[in-house]
């Protein structure tokens, strides 16, 4: 049996945060050690309760944190445009009983990194504002991080602004910290999950496959990234997915930077023939993924989630 890897998940549910905390909670490879929140598609209020909502839907005993309410310097912008205004409409989720740590998510992060005799992953599917800071706060404590796997970045065009993608661009400042911090990091971008289309039959499909299908259908169809008809975009799944599936992505290593203002803020610069640094790179960057076996994984999994 493969040896279960140990993550953290730092979020912002997050409709697409939702199935893929979902997926990581009921995975058994993954040992989801610890849920820090985040602003960023909603408010960090609304992230935490919607965490709290999701670790309950799966009767999961995992601890979750409260993180970032806002940027390192910019300001704050939500895409509560997309994921409606609580971020996870559309399914009536029990007030959860599950209280929150009672430290900042950046604690949190310390002290789970620090308990942990094996290197942790963090999975990074909301604004980097927490990772930033845990770098910046506890450099040595953050030298113990495996990696970080993050759903953000593009290197092509944007989905928020044309150059920038919305994790990215929620917070450049926090991102540019964690690229130039040394720790490995994989980039599941744009320029795959813009690929990961769960096309309207895969989302009926799942309706009827049990509660765990019944209720991410429901939220669903408060989703306004892509649309019902032709496709829903599961950004955060990818991410999940390269931990388990890595063979399913084509990938290339890269020296990654950011632009933090101008009107290419929040774009993720990648040197793609590897010429201006010396050779050096800093990110696994995800350049393609089959969209088929993105669809059948996601499909199959939620459908046997209950049995
Ligand atoms: O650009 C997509 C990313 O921004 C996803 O993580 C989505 O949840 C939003 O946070
Ligand atoms: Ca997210």
């Amino acid at each position: 049996m493969k040896r279960k890897e140990k993550i953290i998940i730092d979020t912002d549910p997050g409709i697409d945060d939702a199935a893929a905390i979902i997926i990581a909670l009921n995975h058994p490879e993954l040992d989801v050690r610890l849920i820090t929140t985040v602003m960023g598609n909603v408010n960090v209020d609304y992230t935490t309760n919607n965490a709290l909502k999701l670790v309950e839907f799966c009767g999961k005993d995992v601890p979750i944190a409260r993180g970032a309410d806002s940027p390192l310097i910019r300001e704050y912008e939500d895409a509560s445009y997309a994921h409606g205004e609580t971020g996870m409409d559309g399914y009536n989720f029990p007030e959860p009983k599950k209280n929150i740590l009672n430290v900042h998510a950046v604690e949190a992060l310390r002290n789970t990194i620090e308990i942990e005799k094996d290197p942790i992953t963090l999975v990074a599917i909301g604004a980097y504002t927490n990772i930033a800071l845990l770098i910046k706060l506890y450099p040595e404590v953050a030298k113990k991080v495996k990696r970080i796997v993050i759903m953000g970045g593009s290197l092509s065009i944007g989905n928020t602004t044309s150059s920038a993608e919305f994790n990215v661009y929620a917070d450049p400042h926090a991102a540019e910290i964690m690229f130039k911090s040394g720790i490995p990091i994989v980039m599941v971008g744009l320029d795959v999950t813009t690929k990961a289309l769960l096309s309207f039959d895969s989302v009926v499909s799942i309706k009827d496959s049990g509660r765990t299908g019944a209720m991410l259908h429901d939220i669903f169809k408060h989703y306004r990234s892509a649309t019902m008809t032709n496709g829903l975009r599961m950004h955060d799944a990818c991410a999940i997915l390269y931990l388990v599936h890595p063979e399913l992505f084509e990938t290339k290593e890269m020296f990654i930077e950011i632009c933090t203002e101008g009107p290419a803020m929040g774009a993720t610069v990648g040197d793609i023939r590897n010429a201006y640094h010396d050779g050096k790179t800093n990110t696994t960057v995800c350049t393609d993924l089959d969209i088929d076996s993105f669809n059948n994984w996601f499909v199959d999994f939620i459908k046997n989630i209950d049995n």
